[in-house]
């Protein structure tokens, strides 16, 4: 596993691949969820192709109260996942590799990124679409990889591709979540054991709500539900048009019902899937 830390590196790199290149974008700290994303890339790019997994704690995606100085930033750990999970280049830039300090061009997504999460986080979807976007003309890859845990993220990324004409094909993959439910993610090292044993009710509340026939009776269901998590502090709730991200009408078109809920020190996201009802 080639471990390379310049653009022109990875350019050059790239230049000699010929087969299917499948990215994963992290920010490190990679666990369970990652490995996943990884392995299934290794798959998809077959015995001809690459993976290319890049590490990058992009500071412009986090807002001026978020956690971006004490993101964890397990490096040594991280390039044996990558490793073990069948990675073949990890792409690890510094800061300064990636952005110029006067730096003034962005990439920016609408209509999607004014929804759910990006009502709270101003700025943060901008962010992750101009690093994507950087990313996407770096690596070049034909396929990438991202987890469905970040609906939102994903469905944005999706438009972005579409709408600009990158040549890639965005993929999502399920959600990795721990045996007792609650979608794995390294902010919940954040909670403390009370935290974490009340945790998985957010995700059991989605599950019994979308067994609610209209979105109005599943949205208010997991609030209710979610209310009565020990500490838990609602975001959102929202039962929303899976591509369109806006809020479902009916139950004809595919749905997903999304979540933030603030315990303690984390803020946690989840959504799944509502099937269009016939
Ligand atoms: P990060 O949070 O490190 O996540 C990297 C990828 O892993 C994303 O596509 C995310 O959706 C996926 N992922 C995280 N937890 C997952 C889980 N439990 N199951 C399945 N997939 C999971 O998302 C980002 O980084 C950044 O915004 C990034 C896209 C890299 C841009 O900076």
């Amino acid at each position: 596993m080639k471990v390379v830390k310049t653009i022109a590196g990875l350019r050059a790199w790239r230049r000699a691949k010929s087969g299917r290149v499948v990215l994963v974008p992290t920010m490190g700290a990679l666990h369970a969820g990652h490995a996943a994303l990884i392995r299934s890339s290794r798959k998809l790019a077959g015995r001809r192709g690459v993976v290319v997994v890049s590490i990058f704690v992009n500071p412009i995606q986090f807002g001026p109260k978020e956690d971006f100085s004490t993101y964890p930033r397990p490096f040594r750990k991280d390039l044996s996942t990558c490793r073990a999970a069948g990675a073949d280049a990890v792409f690890v830039p510094a800061a300064g590799e990636m952005y110029s300090a006067d730096r003034s061009a962005t990439v920016e997504e609408s209509l999607l990124s004014r929804a759910l999460c990006g009502r709270s986080r101003p700025g943060h979807f901008r962010g992750v679409c101009t690093i994507v976007a950087k990313l996407f003309l770096i690596v070049q890859p034909t396929h990438a990889l991202f987890g469905e845990k970040d609906w939102q993220q994903l469905a944005i990324l999706r438009r972005m591709a579409r709408d600009l004409n990158f040549p890639v094909r965005v993929i999502g993959h399920p959600t990795v979540r721990e045996p007792d439910g609650l979608a794995t993610s390294s902010r919940n090292a954040y909670l403390t054991a009370a935290e974490r044993a009340v945790a998985p009710r957010i995700h059991a509340a989605l599950q019994s709500a979308a067994l609610k026939k209209s979105p109005a009776a599943i949205e208010a269901s997991a609030r209710k539900a979610i209310s009565a998590v020990p500490g838990a502090r609602l975001g959102y709730v929202e039962a929303v048009d899976a591509t369109s991200l806006q809020p479902l009408k009916s139950r004809e078109s595919p749905g997903r019902l999304a979540v933030a809920v603030f315990l303690g020190k984390a803020r946690l996201i989840d959504n799944i899937a509502l099937p269009s009802l016939p």
